[in-house]
């Protein structure tokens, strides 16, 4: 904080449930982790604590020694990629579903179905993706180097998708890559 000369933070996440270096013993190494997040979030320096790309037992595994449940957990949201089953589990344990990669890393801009939707609306592609993901209930957060993008993303509460398009993209199973099983990352 004293580098980013800052006197909190608003987020900080626990990255990876699993990663290599900890694979005999995540559980401990996260446990530990979340302590000390726990103790910043109480000091105010932190103003939420979560995780990222955990699945629901790593989840689990987190609350048997934590005081305080994890707000966030940010995860690859993005059409074709949906991930029903720990997004309905985020949302009964009241987790925050922060969409990383709402874009599919840019994957989307290929899919013509998207291409199609873009054209119906009068949006830009960008900006279809982050709807259809503000309407699933997700937090986007979309990346972009280009100043005339962040523009553009955040230019989205002005249109409503309808019920059957929100469909069509929902099912669009793969078409812009899908999640990383986390216990198995070569990292
Ligand atoms: N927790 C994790 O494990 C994890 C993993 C992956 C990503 N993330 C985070 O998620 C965020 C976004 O993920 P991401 O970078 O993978 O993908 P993304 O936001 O889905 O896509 C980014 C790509 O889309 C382009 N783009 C953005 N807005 C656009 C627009 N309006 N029109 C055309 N192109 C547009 C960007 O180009 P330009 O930048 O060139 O404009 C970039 O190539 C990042 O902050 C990243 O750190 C987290």
């Amino acid at each position: 904080m004293e580098d980013l000369d800052l006197d909190y933070l608003d987020l900080f996440l626990i990255h990876w449930p699993n990663p290599i270096a900890f694979r005999d013993n995540w559980q401990e190494a996260n446990a530990g982790s979340w302590k000390a997040f726990e103790e910043l979030y109480r000091d105010g320096r932190i103003r939420a604590i979560g995780v990222s790309n955990f699945w629901q037992h790593h989840i689990d595994a987190l609350m048997e020694t934590a005081t305080i449940a994890p707000m966030v957990n940010q995860i690859r949201l993005c059409p074709g990629c949906t991930q029903e089953a720990l997004v309905d589990y985020c949302r009964s344990n009241r987790i925050l579903l922060e969409a990383y990669s709402p874009l599919g890393t840019g994957k989307v801009f290929q899919v013509p179905e998207m291409k199609h939707l873009s054209e119906k609306y009068g949006r830009s592609i960008a900006q279809i993706c982050i709807r259809w993901s503000l309407q699933r209930g997700y937090l986007p957060l979309p990346k972009s180097v280009t100043p005339a993008r962040i523009l553009e993303n955040a230019k989205v509460f002005d249109f409503q998708l309808d019920e059957a398009d929100m469909d069509l993209i929902n099912k669009l199973e793969g078409c812009a890559g899908s999640s990383r099983d986390p216990d198995a990352a070569d990292f």
